[in-house]
């Protein structure tokens, strides 16, 4: 990783802001009356998103917020949000299994709930946590959205054709397909850009290696 890729890769906050919205858009689409094919998709991408977002959080964003700002009452119950997000996500998933249990209001009402928490939670963060990051953490933004777009990769590669298949049936045309798109384009422009400071590391360490 070096200073240029850092500087053009954006900040870790604007990265979080655009996953919140990204997981909005897909939120917006839901109905109680859209297909059962339709609604299984929108939940299992919108699953899947927020788990990784969570993780990403947890393991690089919380971290070095809590480095210049602990005992935080809203960065305190981030990780317990999260971790009931995670059991609503699993309860949601079993109920995906079978279409009867997707027919149910049930389901409805699980999704809904799951949607107030994270609006919740959401809230908190782009009102709190971000900004207080923008303030306390200005030198460190570029290098940790490049951390977390390293590791974005890593964790969305063995789910890369549930996303885009999840994704094409959430978003089949129009404006909103935009987001996703541009999630998508950001995580490649990331792996363009790690591929290609991976290899002008390697280059000079072989070079220090041949002298
Ligand atoms: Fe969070
Ligand atoms: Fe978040």
């Amino acid at each position: 990783m070096n200073a240029v890729t850092e500087r053009i890769t954006p900040s870790i906050t604007s990265m979080i802001r655009l996953d919140h919205s990204q997981v909005m858009a897909v939120f917006h689409r839901y109905r109680p009356e859209t297909s059962i094919g339709r609604k299984r998709a929108l939940v299992k991408n919108v699953c899947l998103s927020l788990e990784v977002h969570a993780q990403l959080e947890e393991e690089i964003f919380y971290p070095a917020l809590r480095n210049v700002m602990s005992g935080d009452d809203v960065l305190e119950k981030s990780q317990p949000e999260h971790d009931r997000m995670r059991q609503m996500i699993g309860e949601l998933r079993q109920m995906c299994s079978n279409d009867s249990s997707i027919q149910e209001p049930a389901f409805d009402e699980k999704f809904l709930e799951l949607m107030r928490l994270v609006i919740h939670h959401v809230a908190d963060e782009e009102t709190r946590l971000l900004p207080a990051a923008e303030r306390l953490l200005p030198d460190q933004l570029g290098r940790l959205g490049m951390d977390m777009t390293k590791r974005r990769l890593e964790l969305m590669k063995p789910h890369a054709a549930e996303f885009a298949e999840t994704t094409v049936r959430s978003f089949p045309a129009g404006a909103a397909a935009g987001a996703a798109l541009l999630t998508a384009g950001a995580v490649a422009v990331g792996a363009m850009l790690l591929s290609r400071s991976n290899r002008k590391n390697m280059g000079s360490s072989m070079s220090r290696w041949r002298h």
